[in-house]
């Protein structure tokens, strides 16, 4: 067989958003309060509902400027966007008996534009926005309950939506139900509760059943529409080579995979009972959730990567170098740079991480998020020369390719961020990813106007070239 030395024909390339986190018009056409709307400006605003300001209420105000900004990112030749549709848009507190038509209507148009630009759509159903009326009511997802109202949202999409949706993909950062703090944007659970792991994975375990129910749905009423899992993933190196180290980062890297592998595999690893144990976690499964479970695995797996992790163990313990990046502490990688919010830049572990999701499950692949959050200087003219995100996302491209090269079966890639938005783990606005750049600060000033980066020139050349010229 030939070596493959290029990106394949039809290779996806284009961003990624989530809809709390540009669109803005927290209230507005029905459209009620949702998980990400009581997170406070800042960083660690916390959650709370009588904070001064809220970025998501306003973010870039997408709802009203996406033929524009669309418009700008298929100038700079996206065939695909991948954006999630904010439940409480469709269902405004998750309980009522028919959808909120404008919701729908809103979403419609966008997708139908997409296509007319010429970008396939990609749908997150759930990215960390869920029905606040749910959660104060019901609890998080360790309530049962939460199955059908997810299901409710996601019959209601996919019979008025599926004409212009190519992939849909079930849960954001599946895997997150289970970290702390981030449990609530994943699970809708307090990180201060009581018992709170016993609370994460039964959450997480609601959520196999419904990413399961969701892929059969989608699979009996789309005749097109492939539906894949979305997990985080952070590629994990043992401190030193300390057998103890080594053990150490496979048990953390075992904690990640049981999310793909009961995502991907249809069914429970039999590692993962001993953690349970361990942990004095008892999961509740009702009659028939492994038979759903095994019966509807995803078609695909795509993932965010960032960064890489180091683990050590006890023995070796690396506590002096533990930093906290604000949605994970940390050990620091002394062999990699970092950027401004602690993440490690590293496009190896890129490479790595395609190399062994495609060595463990054989499925096709897609990069659903990964990018700089850096800080940008608007230069005279409104100029912005961002060198830096060029440098970072030339070396994850090529690190993409040479994961090819060695027979990965990669089909895509979104960016996260093409557009600046409000940062999810900081909700600064200052924590930029784009290409594209919106001048608005962290108290939500500026006019809001947008401007071109360099790398935005870049990544078209790259797209034009089919990552060709880089
Ligand atoms: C991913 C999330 O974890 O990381 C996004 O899916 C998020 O919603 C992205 O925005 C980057 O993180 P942050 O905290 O820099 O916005």
């Amino acid at each position: 067989k030939e070596v493959k030395k290029e990106f394949p024909e039809g290779f996806l390339w284009g961003g990624a958003v989530a809809a709390n986190q540009c669109e803005g018009a927290y209230l507005e056409d029905g459209k009620q309060m949702s998980t990400a709307d009581i997170k406070a400006r800042g960083f660690f605003g916390g959650l709370r509902r009588d904070a001064d300001y809220y970025p998501t209420h306003k973010a870039i105000d997408f709802y009203h400027t996406y033929k524009s900004d669309l418009k700008l990112m298929a100038e700079a030749n996206f065939n695909i966007f991948r954006t999630s549709i904010n439940w409480a848009r469709i269902y405004p507190t998750g309980e009522e008996e028919t959808p909120n038509q404008k919701g729908l209507d809103f979403y419609h148009d966008m997708f139908k534009y997409c296509h007319e630009l010429g970008m396939k759509v990609m749908v997150t159903i759930s990215h960390y926005e869920t029905p606040l009326y749910l959660v104060d009511t019901y609890g998080g997802w360790d309530n049962r309950k939460f199955i059908e109202f997810y299901m409710k949202f996601v019959r209601t999409i996919v019979d008025n939506l599926d004409d212009v949706v190519d992939y849909w993909l079930t849960f954001n950062e599946i895997g997150n139900a289970a970290v702390k703090p981030i449990c609530w944007d994943a699970a809708c659970i307090y990180p201060d509760s009581e018992n709170l792991l016993q609370r994460m994975y039964q959450a997480a375990h609601h959520q196999f059943v419904a990413s399961a129910l969701a892929v059969k749905y989608i699979h009996q009423h789309s005749n097109h529409a492939k539906v894949g899992a979305m997990i985080a993933y952070k590629t994990v190196y043992p401190y030193t080579c300390n057998p103890k180290d080594v053990i150490a980062a496979e048990k953390e890297k075992r904690k990640e995979y049981f999310f793909s592998d009961v995502q991907v595999r249809g069914k429970y690893p039999d590692y993962i009972w001993q953690y349970f144990e361990e942990n004095n976690i008892k999961i509740t499964f009702e009659e028939g959730d492994e038979e759903i479970i095994a019966s509807y695995p995803v078609d695909f797996i795509t993932f965010s990567y960032y960064r890489s992790r180091v683990v050590s163990s006890e023995e070796t313990e690396a506590a002096e170098k533990i930093i906290d990046t604000n949605t994970l502490e940390g050990i620091v990688n002394p062999y990699l740079p970092k950027t401004g919010w602690g993440w490690s830049v590293d496009p190896d572990g890129l490479m790595l991480a395609l190399q062994d999701l495609y060595d463990r499950y054989q499925k096709p692949l897609f990069i659903s998020e990964n990018g700089l959050g850096a800080i940008d200087t608007v230069e005279e003219g409104n100029v912005i020369n961002d060198d830096y995100r060029i440098d970072y996302m030339r070396k994850h491209v090529q690190a993409m390719q040479r994961a090819i090269e060695k027979g990965v079966d990669l089909f895509g890639y979104t960016m996260w961020g093409p557009i600046d938005i409000v940062s999810n783990g900081t909700g600064q606005m200052s924590k930029r990813y784009g290409i594209i750049y919106v001048d608005l600060d962290d108290e939500g000033n500026g006019t809001g106007n947008r401007y071109l980066k360099k790398s935005y020139n870049w990544y078209k050349t790259v797209i034009g070239t089919n990552g060709k010229d880089l």
